[in-house]
């Protein structure tokens, strides 16, 4: 059976760049059905069908239809044609922006494109609009909502134009697309809404090839959904035996376990590190199941590494950027997991806190989750780097108060080095956060 991947969002945040490459990258065929919803608006301008503003509203439904009854609209090879004409180009001109709005609530127009857009799916499509995941494939594969700042937005719309050679400027653009979230978000019929089951990104702080990364990873989670069921028993299987044998043996004991179960969505959980025993103490010390970043050099070890992999650890190169590590936490929070995250990259030495790693406060900054201090005490004492086994010590998990860190930058274009101060700042703050934890009794 075919696949549809759909993606809804609001004007401007990146759907049509994303879908393209995206289906280029699976091997998927694109539809962007906005360009349908244009070229319509595009015959009925030069078919002198009355579109100003408070004129189409009273245009009666049997003169539209009639009006589309001979429209033939075809995509080809990434272009749109109307009847024998190429209007790819034309279709993206302000003055079918102004209108297409008005031109896609009425009912005849979205009937007639609503076949037209299923029988596409003969074959494994991407497909970008606003109602996709709601009404033309409420059954998709995958569907992802796709949102940004609304500054960022106009920017790249108003530079996607400008390469285009269309001419305009900034308070048209940003004009044009508040007037379009509106009406088609407001619409009686097919509105511009996120379904219930579409997973949410802001793409704010994004660029395109970590939007797709991230939807790939989604994808790829979806097609391997058989085994999850295995993964969840094989999961609590483990918990259940650490947890009895944490709480016997290293005598555990945990604080402030009230603030992270409060939290139903995504999370990151941010800890300090003294020890390899580390990730199964927090995820022993909480309800809901934890995903955790482990250095490459634990996930590539034969048999281990694919046992942590089924315990949900999301292997990560030390010392570089590592995109792909970073698509697959954001596809994790962004299907409202909670992931276990070491701000200072690696065990302390000498179970002092060090500073966060500036990757930390980069996923913090982008990912816009909450995120919930961690401290672990004495877990060094019992399995002390170099160590072959844990012997039995006391150990102590505390959780603090879930920080609500701003998740997306308003500025269009922050430079490198302004980033890189607010990375540092996160991470300092979340550190000092971790280091007053062990005053808590
Ligand atoms: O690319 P941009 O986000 O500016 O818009 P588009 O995808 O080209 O769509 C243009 C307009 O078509 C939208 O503002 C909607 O009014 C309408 N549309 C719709 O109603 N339903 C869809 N599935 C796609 C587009």
């Amino acid at each position: 059976m075919s696949k549809v991947i759909a993606i809804d969002g609001p004007a401007g945040a990146g759907k049509s760049t994303v879908a393209r490459r995206l289906a280029e990258a699976m091997g998927y065929t694109y539809l962007d059905t906005g360009s349908l919803y244009r070229a319509v608006t595009w015959y009925l301008l030069n078919a002198n069908v009355h579109l100003t503003n408070g004129g189409f509203s009273s245009v009666p439904d049997g003169m539209i239809r009639d009006a589309l009854n001979p429209l033939d609209i075809r995509l080809r090879c990434g272009r749109v044609w109307v009847g024998q004409e190429d209007v790819t180009d034309r279709i993206r001109d302000m003055e079918v922006s102004r209108r297409v709005s008005m031109v896609s609530e009425r009912r005849p127009v979205r009937e007639k494109l609503l076949s037209l857009q299923r029988a596409a799916a003969d074959r494994n499509i991407v497909v970008d609009g606003r109602d996709i995941g709601t009404v033309v494939f409420p059954n998709a594969f995958l569907k992802v909502y796709l949102d940004a700042d609304m500054s960022i937005r106009s920017d790249r719309r108003l530079r996607e134009l400008s390469d285009a050679g269309v001419a305009t400027d900034y308070g048209e653009v940003l004009e044009n697309l508040k007037m379009r979230d509106e009406r088609d978000s407001k619409r009686e019929i097919a509105p511009l809404s996120r379904a219930p089951d579409a997973i949410y990104l802001d793409t704010t702080s994004l660029s395109v090839d970590e939007v797709i990364a991230v939807i790939r990873k989604l994808a790829d989670d979806r097609a391997r959904s058989g085994y999850a069921i295995w993964k969840k028993i094989f999961y609590r299987t483990v918990w259940t035996i650490l947890k009895a044998l944490t709480k016997v043996y290293l005598f555990r004991q945990i604080s402030g376990k009230s603030f992270v179960n409060a939290i139903q969505g995504p999370a990151i959980l941010a800890s300090n590190h003294l020890s390899h025993l580390d990730p199964p103490l927090v995820a022993v010390s909480m309800n809901r199941p934890i995903h955790f970043l482990a250095k490459r050099e634990l996930t590539g070890i034969p048999i281990f590494g694919h046992v942590i992999a089924w315990l949900s650890a999301v292997g990560v190169r030390r010392g570089i950027m590592d995109r792909e590590a970073m698509a697959h936490v954001r596809s994790i929070l962004a299907s409202g997991g909670i992931i276990l995250i070491f701000p200072e990259g690696t065990r302390s030495r000498d179970g002092q806190l060090h500073d966060a790693k500036a990757g930390f406060g980069k996923i913090v900054l982008e990912c816009g989750v909450p995120v919930v201090p961690v401290r672990i005490i004495g877990s060094d004492r019992s399995f002390p780097p170099g160590a072959w086994f844990p012997r039995p010590s006391p150990v102590r998990v505390i959780f603090g108060e879930p920080l609500y860190l701003s998740g997306s930058s308003s500025q269009s274009d922050p430079s490198e080095s302004a980033l890189r101060d607010r990375y540092e700042r996160i991470g300092c703050e979340v550190m000092d956060r971790i280091a007053a934890l062990s005053a808590e009794k």
